[in-house]
């Protein structure tokens, strides 16, 4: 009860009160499951074992969550107002933790939450959401205004109040965001990229709106054989018409390498390379950004990736040329794209899909990214706050700080793709990253079918709150 005083505000209180015995029981019967299973809990017991508290959430009109705050603020301050202000239809969420990191993890996200990763050039902001699944989002000045319109129009129906709430998604000025749908590990040629290309390409056709620009992070095919080049051919060319820029295509260890290993020089094959555009760096100047294209698979034998000295100083050189003849690039943040994960796995490292089973790990020796120190540190000193890869077939997302040689650590991420094409019965993956070219912030979004055509459903958002807040 002196719990539920702490965290809950209310002038009913046996509201309170119902609360607090319906997280008191929710909390006893998970650790009871816990305690009689020797192994994380399954989805569905949770699911029973918050049943109650659940329905107690769900008895409200209006909903009201502060979100992409780094620290206490007006945001805070301003929801706090907002649950003294309130009446019995509308609950506000105020989240404790503020531990100052730049980044905000949010799994298997509500619809109404998505609404925030589209939207990174308006945090910290307030998200509102209806009790019927309507939502927006608005950056904390305007979220005074919307309270008090949203609250006045309580005693409406659902259907004038989900209308007014829709409104506040149409903004006057839309403000400019690039967003790149990253894929990754294709395979063409296997057998399962012939199963669920077709699910996979009908998906993008659906969703070719939602995207400005396609990454595709190595492994286009799953040997250096004509047909496997066909097949990704004919993909390549319908994203291609699907997509006003021509796709960015990075090389993986099974583009250039017999069944994706070498051994020495035997195993290496470039007949179908010279169709692809692999120069090094890309300027994107709708998106604001440059990418640099790494070959990961330019050295290490079997399906180890190495980038060597040589390979990163020839990047740095022509970057530093296109500098020179586009001046404008000088404050584009930069990209890295590569097949390989540059941080280690650790053995007990989670998932971003947490149904998907690790079949790679125990056997990181043979897939890792030599020396991939020297890879890090050159994007620390180089300033490139963001790296995209593939090459595990899981989806996956790290932070880390890398030493810098003349100045403070810098924080570089890793955002992985799993297998888009679901290759050994994996799930198929992408991620939709989302650019606001004004302000360092960017959001990370990961779906995943289960490989049977279900649906593609969002398992986490990653929301980078930049440097500047
Ligand atoms: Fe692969």
């Amino acid at each position: 009860m002196e719990q539920a005083d702490k965290f809950l505000i209310s002038s009913n209180r046996a509201f309170i009160h119902l609360f607090s015995i319906y997280a008191r029981e929710s909390s006893q019967r998970l650790q009871d499951d816990q305690a009689s299973h020797d192994r994380p809990l399954q989805a569905s017991q949770v699911k029973r074992a918050l049943a109650d508290l659940r329905g107690a959430f769900q008895s409200f009109d209006l909903y009201l969550m502060p979100v992409g705050r780094q620290a206490p603020g007006r945001a805070d301050a301003f929801a706090e107002w907002a649950a003294h202000a309130t009446s019995s239809k509308v609950l506000v969420l105020l989240p404790t933790s503020h531990n100052g990191t730049k980044t905000l993890d949010i799994f298997d996200p509500a619809p109404p939450v998505q609404e925030v990763a589209k939207q990174p050039d308006n945090w910290p902001g307030m998200l509102f959401w209806l009790g019927t699944g309507e939502a927006t989002f608005a950056p904390i000045q305007q979220a005074e205004a919307i309270f008090i319109r949203l609250k006045e129009m309580l005693e409406s129906d659902a259907k004038t109040l989900a209308t007014a709430i829709n409104d506040y998604n149409r903004p006057a000025v839309q403000e400019r965001r690039g967003r790149i749908l990253h894929l990754s590990d294709l395979h063409f040629g296997h057998r399962d990229a012939l199963d669920r290309e077709a699910y996979l390409e009908t998906h993008l056709m659906e969703i070719q709106g939602d995207f400005d620009r396609v990454v595709i992070t190595g492994d286009l095919f799953d040997d250096t054989r004509e047909e496997d080049y066909r097949g990704f051919f004919r993909f390549w060319s319908a994203l291609q018409r699907a997509s006003s820029k021509e796709p960015i295509l990075v090389l993986g260890n099974h583009d250039q390498r017999t069944f994706g290993n070498k051994l020495a020089t035997l195993g290496e094959d470039y007949r179908f390379l010279q169709h692809l555009d692999l120069s090094p760096v890309v300027i994107d100047g709708d998106l604001q950004c440059t990418f640099l294209r790494f070959n990961s698979s330019e050295g290490g034998n079997f399906a180890r990736g190495n980038i060597s000295q040589n390979q990163l100083r020839d990047v740095g050189t022509l970057l530093d040329i296109k500098r020179k003849h586009h001046p404008e690039i000088a404050d584009y943040p930069k990209i890295a794209l590569l097949h390989h994960h540059p941080y280690p796995y650790a053995p007990e490292e989670k998932p971003v899909d947490r149904r998907s089973s690790s079949w790679f790990r125990g056997r990181e020796s043979l897939v890792e990214l030599e020396d991939s120190e020297s890879f890090l540190r050159w994007c620390a000193n180089r300033d490139v706050p963001l790296v995209m890869h593939g090459h595990k077939h899981e989806s996956r997302y790290r932070a880390e700080f890398i030493d810098r040689t003349h100045s403070a650590p810098r924080e570089i991420t890793a955002v992985g793709c799993g297998t888009s094409m679901g290759i050994g019965g994996r799930p198929q993956t992408y991620n939709l990253i989302t650019w606001t070219p004004d302000s360092e912030r960017w959001s990370a979004q990961f779906f995943s079918d289960p490989g049977d055509g279900s649906g593609f459903h969002e398992d986490k958002i990653v929301l980078y709150r930049g440097v500047s807040l």
